[in-house]
């Protein structure tokens, strides 16, 4: 028996972002949540014990781990513009959607170039090795001042994607707590 035949509304469905989109979304959130902090702290580190071994651990942490990601978000940009996104939520004002979308837009350019800027930083310094195993590949030509304006803008770039990040978190709490709306519903990883 369907739901109108007993006189019921139907459920409202629930508009969700694709199990692609969900998942890649909070891998790819925890590892900017944590690189974040360690890139901050391996550079205090290194200022602080003039680049003592663990500090170079840290670094060829920070660069794996970062170079994985670089990957996993090319990945999701590539879902996105195949998959598309649900339409946007019912309840959202116009300047809701134009913000959030711009938001969105915004945290995927900084998810692309920061990365992108640590590996070209560390290709012209060049600090390509990591745990003394093996070298990522290059892709710029070494020259060191190139290297260190590079790797300031990394720097500034990752905080500011920390920032957006932060925004965008507090904007998803709301959702959640306050307007109760299904927003982070439609991102949730499980059902
Ligand atoms: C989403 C990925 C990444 C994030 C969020 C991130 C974040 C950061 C942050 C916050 C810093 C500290 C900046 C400062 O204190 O000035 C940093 C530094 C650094 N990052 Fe990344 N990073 C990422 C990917 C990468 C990749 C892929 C590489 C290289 C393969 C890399 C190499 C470096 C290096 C060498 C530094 C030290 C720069 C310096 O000594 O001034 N990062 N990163
Ligand atoms: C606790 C942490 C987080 C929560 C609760 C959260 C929640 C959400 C939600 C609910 C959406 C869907 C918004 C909508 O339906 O329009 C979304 C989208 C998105 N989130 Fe997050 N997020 C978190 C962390 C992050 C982080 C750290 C990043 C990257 C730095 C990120 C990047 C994005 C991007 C780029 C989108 C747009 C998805 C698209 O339309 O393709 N999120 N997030």
């Amino acid at each position: 028996m369907s739901f109108s035949e007993r006189g019921g509304a139907p459920p409202a469905e629930l508009a969700r972002y694709s199990f692609a989109a969900r998942m890649l979304h909070w891998v790819i959130a925890g590892f900017v949540v944590c690189q974040i902090p360690l890139g901050l702290y391996m550079v205090a580190r290194g200022e602080a014990t003039n680049f003592d071994a663990e500090t170079g651990s840290l670094y060829s942490l920070h660069k794996l781990l970062g170079f994985f990601v670089l990957w996993l978000i090319l990945l999701r940009v590539l879902v996105r513009l195949r998959r598309g996104a649900p339409p946007p939520v019912a309840t959202l004002t116009a300047l809701e959607r134009i913000v959030s979308h711009a938001v969105h837009v915004v945290l995927y350019m900084l998810l692309l170039v920061v990365p992108l800027l640590g590996w070209a930083g560390i290709s012209a310094y060049p600090a390509l090795d990591v745990f003394g195993l093996f070298d990522l590949p290059s892709i710029l030509p070494a020259d060191q001042a190139l290297a260190n304006r590079i790797l300031g803008v990394h720097g500034l770039l990752a905080q500011t994607l920390g920032l957006l990040a932060a925004v965008h978190i507090a904007a998803a709490l709301y959702h959640r707590f306050i307007r109760r709306d299904g927003v982070l519903r439609r991102m949730w990883p499980l059902r």
